[in-house]
């Protein structure tokens, strides 16, 4: 029998919201975790695709310097945008993301078929997480709201009045949708799940 002890794995994201997903991850025995955080380019979801996958490519070559094979990228704005060029890039590495995992659990959730995502403008303009619900069931209806105050007044420690402020903002027009689901569909947001949960 093999026993496999030497599993060592990357986590990116823009800043700390890949910590969120790093927490869980912690509970795996993985024999070395390098977290980075690429805080002085965010925030990711205002960037154009080309910066954004230049970002990639930099932290990936970073993260092989370490000897690391397999790479989660903790964020939803570089999934959305780079995962492509980068399996296409690095075939030799495994490349883990947050999107389908949350299409699907989206899905298992909605009675109503109305979801609700609140995500990066970046992340919104790829259409993506609402293209994979409508691939998997076409009766759905999605409601989108691009958030960008967040991630900054989370990175800089924002006031909580300011951060209910910016939720009210983003998440009344979805509530108005009647929406039974909503997707946060940025890492950054699962820190404001409190928040957001008081007011649904
Ligand atoms: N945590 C990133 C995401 O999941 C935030 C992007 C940003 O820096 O704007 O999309």
């Amino acid at each position: 029998m093999n026993i496999i002890t030497d599993t060592s794995i990357g986590v990116f994201d823009s800043g700390i919201g890949g910590l969120s997903v790093l927490n869980a991850l912690k509970t795996y025995p993985f024999k070395k975790i390098i977290y980075a955080a690429d805080t002085a380019h965010l925030p990711y979801g205002e960037k154009t695709p080309e910066f954004l996958q230049e970002r990639a490519i930099a932290i990936v070559e970073l993260m092989k310097t370490f000897g690391i094979k397999t790479i989660v990228i903790a964020c939803h704005t570089s999934s959305t945008t780079t995962l492509p060029l980068l399996l296409k890039l690095y075939p030799e590495i495994t490349f883990i993301d947050m999107l389908e995992p949350t299409i699907i659990a989206a899905l298992n959730s909605t009675k109503n078929r109305k979801v609700g995502i609140m995500a990066t403008a970046r992340t919104i303009a790829t259409g993506h997480h609402k293209t994979r619900l409508l691939a998997y069931n076409k009766t759905i209806k999605v409601y989108e709201s691009a958030c960008p105050k967040l991630v900054n007044l989370l990175e800089s420690n924002g006031q909580l009045h300011e951060l209910n402020a910016a939720i009210d903002e983003y998440l009344t027009p979805l509530l108005e949708e009647k929406i039974d689901t909503l997707i946060l569909g940025c890492t950054h947001y699962a820190f404001l799940k409190d928040l957001i949960k008081a007011k649904a």
